[in-house]
């Protein structure tokens, strides 16, 4: 079982505060060390499907896709609940929710979708001896602090970022939700060798979403015509899912999801960093990224 640094960490900002507990040096929210138990404990079946990513890097998105992939590209299928209620998080814990999102993932019937933002090697055992299909989206790093930094905006239960310059710093240092997305990225890179990984990322899903909900559908084993395909990469649209209550993430309660402070679906599109970069801050954090980088065979689109 992995490290349990700190029992409980309590991190504060604006009038709210909210549980999270260091594990192996990320910052998970996650309120207890019993729930963690719980966790590391979880009986994964066979035919659940895990959807992972760093946050900010494009789940929502993904979760409607795969929504509408195992439902036949049926609109209706798919509004039948909220992102948030459709599909459970292993780990996290919404205040709003009567009970954690684990709990509801037990009682679900199979087939499962299942979603998680732990690192590789934070994720239940039973996952990887079940075999489970995971698909992992990575998105590129700049983009993914300039979207995390927003959100920290506009969610009460993450401490106020202060200003972008801090929150680089913090990104850099792997001091925000979830660790480091350094070896976030890196650790399932690496666990796609020895496990059923679908590796996806989100600056290709933006350059060609059919092309990657191909990939999808042949890791998943199924087929579909390609009206159904075109319907799904509509559907999907950054500009569909905007104005889908559904997928939005505007039912999260407001005095949780702040909208008018930063919307959750922003500005869907690679390169934003560009507006939120100082060149100091940019060739600082270039120099950060080659040391941390080093070595490894993944790589992200460079045209960005
Ligand atoms: P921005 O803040 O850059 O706009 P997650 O769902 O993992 O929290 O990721 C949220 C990010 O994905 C936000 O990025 C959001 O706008 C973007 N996103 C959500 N749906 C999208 C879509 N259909 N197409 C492109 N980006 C999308």
């Amino acid at each position: 079982m992995a490290q349990i640094e700190k029992n409980s960490h309590t991190m504060e900002q604006n009038s709210t505060v909210s549980n999270t507990l260091e594990v192996d040096g990320a910052l998970l929210p996650t309120p207890s060390r019993e729930l963690w138990e719980k966790i590391c404990n979880f009986q994964a079946r066979p035919d659940d499907l895990i959807l992972a990513t760093y946050p900010k890097s494009g789940m929502t998105w993904t979760q409607e896709i795969l929504d509408m992939i195992q439902n036949d590209g049926d609109v209706a299928k798919c509004q039948r609940a909220t992102s948030t209620d459709r599909h459970p998080f292993l780990e996290v814990v919404f205040p709003y929710k009567r009970k954690p999102d684990l709990e509801i993932a037990l009682e679900m019937p199979s087939p499962r979708m299942l979603k998680t933002h732990l690192q590789s090697h934070l994720v239940p055992p039973s996952v990887w001896k079940q075999n489970c299909k995971i698909i992992y989206v990575a998105r590129n790093a700049k983009d993914c602090l300039v979207s995390f930094y927003h959100f920290s905006r506009m969610i009460s239960l993450l401490p106020d970022p202060q200003s972008f310059d801090k929150f680089c710093e913090k990104f850099m240092s792997g001091e925000v939700l979830y660790g480091s997305w350094y070896d976030h990225v890196k650790g399932w890179w690496a666990a796609k060798y020895q496990h059923r990984i679908l590796y996806l990322f989100y600056e290709d899903m933006k350059k060609n979403p059919k092309r990657e909900i191909h990939k999808m559908l042949e890791f998943l084993e199924k087929t579909l015509s390609e009206d159904v395909i075109n319907k799904i990469v509509h559907h999907t649209s950054f500009e569909v899912m905007k104005e889908n209550p559904m997928a939005n993430q505007t039912a999260v309660p407001s005095n949780i999801y702040n909208h008018t402070i930063s919307p959750f679906m922003r500005k869907g599109m690679p390169g934003d960093w560009k507006y939120h970069f100082t060149v100091a801050m940019n060739e600082k954090f270039d120099e950060h990224y080659k040391k941390k980088m080093a070595g490894t065979t993944l790589t992200f689109c460079t045209e960005i």
